[in-house]
């Protein structure tokens, strides 16, 4: 049976359309086809996409700088670490400060990428891989800080279409010319989400309470320390703009691209952008303060990425690094589009990353 098999017979065996959560779960997480079950290389210039920790050694500094200000005698935990870049960098720059954590925990759903994760750590540093642990579930009472980049834009999202003055979810039906999207009669209607009211007719957006869960079973696992989101997304007036009428779902194939999440099942990457507002609500709901939201660029910057090129005295490597930080930073690139959200729970230090710029007021 191949995945499209399975996800249009779990449509058609129950006679009614499947949310598009449920649809891109299968796409992404199925546990034998999904996209990140796969074997396939899906990150880096050889995959479909490409993350900063895979543009630049300094992002993974910038963020160790970060963790430093706040680690005490906590642990990190990264979600999702991809090749295992991120983890290296971090606990590279660590060392380099002399506040290396006791362990580096990492939750990842992928086997294949554990293997990856741990070839990439155990290169860079040996003498540190035996620190590093993965998990199958949230450990209990941590204290230190979390880590998620790209992490919340992967997570399986509902689709809503507003109709006749309220939004309807938009769910996944199968006929015999394949997937095609089908709403539900019922409105859509869920307590942790504020929709707009003032959108035109067939308006169509993303919610992401997969997202919201986390980030509460997150509160409930956390003794003390901060949470690290970094991701692509938005404000709540932005995410909800008119110009914005078809959402934020975006796949990728090859470094392409595209809207449509019903070609290429299994083998490219689905997204969608992350709501900020919706998961600050749910992260004061569930326990945390909100201690810093701002653009990528700026949270880099306040971190001193600046710094690691006026240091480095060989010209070729400064021309790269250059270049290296221009794509992290430009409003155009990377700069802009994403954001840096900390949420923390029993933690009174003013964070550096946010020292440039601050705008959880416009949460
Ligand atoms: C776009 S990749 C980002 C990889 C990496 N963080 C990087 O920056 O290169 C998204 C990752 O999030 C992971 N992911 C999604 N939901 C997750 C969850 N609930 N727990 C742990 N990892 C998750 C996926 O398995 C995948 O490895």
């Amino acid at each position: 049976m191949s995945l499209q098999d399975i996800i249009s017979k779990s449509i058609t065996e129950n006679a009614k359309p499947i949310g598009f959560d449920v649809f891109m779960n299968f796409a992404l997480y199925h546990s034998k086809f999904g996209y990140y079950r796969s074997n396939k290389s899906i990150i880096g210039k050889q995959g479909d996409f490409i993350t900063a920790p895979e543009i630049s050694d300094l992002f993974g500094y910038s963020i160790a700088r970060q963790c430093k200000q706040i680690l005490n005698e906590g642990d990190i935990l990264e979600f999702g670490a991809g090749s295992g870049v991120l983890s290296s960098q971090i606990l590279f720059e660590l060392a380099r400060l002399d506040c290396v954590p006791n362990k580096y925990f990492i939750i990842e759903l992928s086997a294949r990428l554990k293997i990856i994760q741990r070839d990439t750590i155990k290169k860079v540093l040996p003498e540190l891989i035996d620190r590093v642990e993965w998990l199958s579930e949230l450990p209990k009472d941590f204290t230190g800080v979390v880590i998620a980049n790209e992490v919340l834009d992967a997570m399986p999202a509902k689709r809503v279409r507003f109709s006749n003055g309220k939004f309807n979810e938009l769910g996944v039906g199968f006929n015999k010319d394949g997937f095609y999207w089908r709403g539900f009669d019922v409105p859509f209607a869920n307590d942790s989400v504020r929709l707009p009211h003032d959108v035109e007719e067939g308006y169509t957006t993303e919610v992401n309470l997969h997202a919201m869960a986390w980030i509460k079973s997150l509160c409930d696992s956390i003794k003390e320390g901060t949470i690290l989101l970094i991701d692509y997304g938005m404000d709540r007036s932005e995410y909800f703009h008119s110009q914005r009428n078809d959402g934020t779902l975006k796949c990728f194939y090859k470094h392409k691209a595209g809207n449509d999440p019903f070609c290429n099942i299994g083998i490219q990457d689905i997204t969608t952008s992350v709501n900020f507002s919706d998961i600050a609500d749910s992260a004061i709901k569930s326990g945390f303060e909100v201690s810093g939201y701002c653009t990528q660029a700026m949270f880099l910057i306040s971190l001193g990425i600046e710094k690691y090129l006026l240091n480095e005295k060989d010209t070729n490597i400064r021309i790269d690094l250059a270049q290296q930080i221009k794509q992290l930073i430009l409003p155009n690139e990377m700069g802009e589009i994403f954001k840096v959200m900390a949420l923390s729970k029993k933690q009174a230090v003013k964070l550096d990353g946010f020292k440039e710029q601050d705008l959880t007021k416009k949460l």
